[in-house]
């Protein structure tokens, strides 16, 4: 027996005792031509924008304008130490210490950042495992960690497969690739929330796994970092990047976040790239000094970073902080098993979602496949006033975000869906 139900009245009735839908008016819902909100399903891709964006923003553009140069250390919040105001908040909602996150540079030149110190190979030992269907970006920024250390990119990397006519990976088969080539392998890196799929992988799992057979383990959490809980600490994983522009809500192409486990916070031996932001926090504007690493994520930093970026970071954790991922999954769980119960009514003729259906094993994003359907109709979504996207050949990606969207969200998209289909 489904906890759901169908019609407008249930969608309204679980509005009404959703003890977090007053957070929707504090994003802004884009609207149609009409004024009418836009169903916005497409946190996945770009998050909305928080109200209280624009003044965290302007804080520093005043600071800025009034303060010059020392705002550096007389701003109301000072860019000296700015990144430092994000780590706590940051943290939680990654499930990290503090000295294991940092807030830096973009989502792929941090997964170069952490290869450089965690893909160490030696001629025997230099595959790198990925999923078959990792992000593009993650592919191409191992193949060339590959080739920039001599190697062929076709023969060291080895992709954990789906089984034939399916979507979703099984661990047994990350498990034999393991016991075949354990030897070989460097580095597994697996993008931690399928992008495709969105299936949730167990990182603890997976890093229990690699370590056993002598590889270090990352994940690409840019579909996970708020939208799941990463525990990224208990996890064990050696290093994780994500990106702050998806279910993290701060802007276009924001700052990225990296996680650089406990047990190498302190260990100097890393090979790493270095600038000034890597060194000793006392000593750097000594200017001359030898290099003194700073411990931890932060020591991996490498320039002062972009304050107007960091302050909607900041703006958005604010709010994380306030909900705490726990209220955030929890409602999450409700809204995507009610989105998945109202897509199933539509027939298993008509529609297949490819998103596992334990709840353990996916975060908000459904994945759903319209049988014998092209992009046409997802047009036709879209122009029904439907933001989701789309991703060749088949596939509409929907994410309801627990912070701003609302059950009559999922309720009219499926209707929306419907009308269509018919
Ligand atoms: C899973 C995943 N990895 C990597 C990227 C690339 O991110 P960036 O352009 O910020 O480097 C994206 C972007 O959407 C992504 O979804």
């Amino acid at each position: 027996m489904s906890i759901y139900k169908t019609g407008l009245d249930f969608a309204k009735e679980l509005d009404q005792n959703d003890e977090l839908a007053s957070y929707r008016s504090q994003f802004h819902i884009p609207k149609d031509t009409h004024g009418n909100d836009i169903i916005y399903l497409c946190g996945n891709s770009l998050g909305l924008q928080p109200k209280t964006t624009k003044s965290y923003i302007n804080q520093e553009l005043e600071d800025w304008a009034h303060l010059g140069v020392e705002g550096h250390t007389e701003a109301k919040n000072p860019w000296l130490p700015y990144h430092e105001f994000l780590t706590d908040s940051m943290a939680k909602v990654v499930g990290a210490k503090p000295i294991e996150v940092i807030t830096m540079n973009t989502l792929t030149a941090n997964l170069h950042f952490m290869m450089v110190s965690f893909y160490k190979p030696t001629a025997q030992r230099y595959k790198i495992v990925i999923e078959a269907d990792a992000f593009p970006s993650d592919k191409y920024a191992v193949e060339s960690q590959l080739r920039h250390h001599g190697f062929d990119d076709k023969a060291g990397l080895i992709l954990w497969k789906p089984r034939k006519g399916e979507e979703l990976y099984h661990y047994e088969d990350l498990e034999n690739i393991l016991e075949q080539h354990g030897d070989e392998i460097a580095l597994i890196m697996i993008g931690n929330t399928n992008y495709y799929t969105g299936q949730f992988f167990d990182m603890k799992r997976i890093t229990a796994l690699g370590h056993k057979h002598g590889c270090m383990v990352g994940f690409d959490c840019a579909h996970g970092a708020g939208n799941v809980q990463l525990n990224l600490n208990d996890s064990g994983a050696d290093f994780a990047v994500w990106c702050t522009y998806k279910y993290l809500n701060s802007g276009p192409g924001s700052l990225a976040g990296a996680f650089v486990h406990e047990r190498h916070a302190h260990d100097k031996t890393l090979n790493r790239f270095t600038g000034w932001w890597s060194h000793n926090k006392q000593t750097r504007f000594n200017m001359r000094h030898e290099f003194d690493q700073l411990p931890g994520a932060e020591g991996w930093q490498l320039s002062n970073p972009p304050i107007l970026s960091l302050a909607a970071i900041r703006a958005s954790l604010d709010i994380f902080n306030e909900v705490g991922m726990e209220k955030l999954q929890a409602k999450s769980r409700k809204l995507t098993g009610y989105f998945e119960f109202l897509l199933k009514q539509l027939g298993e003729d008509t529609i297949r979602i490819i998103t596992p259906e334990n709840p353990e094993e996916r975060g908000c994003q459904l994945s759903i496949q319209v049988k014998n359907a092209d992009k046409a109709l997802f047009d036709k979504l879209t122009a029904s006033g439907v933001i989701s996207d789309w991703r060749e050949p088949d596939v509409i990606r929907c994410a309801p975000v627990p912070l701003y969207n609302s059950y009559q969200d999922v309720y009219n998209m499926v209707e929306r869906l419907k009308k269509i289909l018919n």
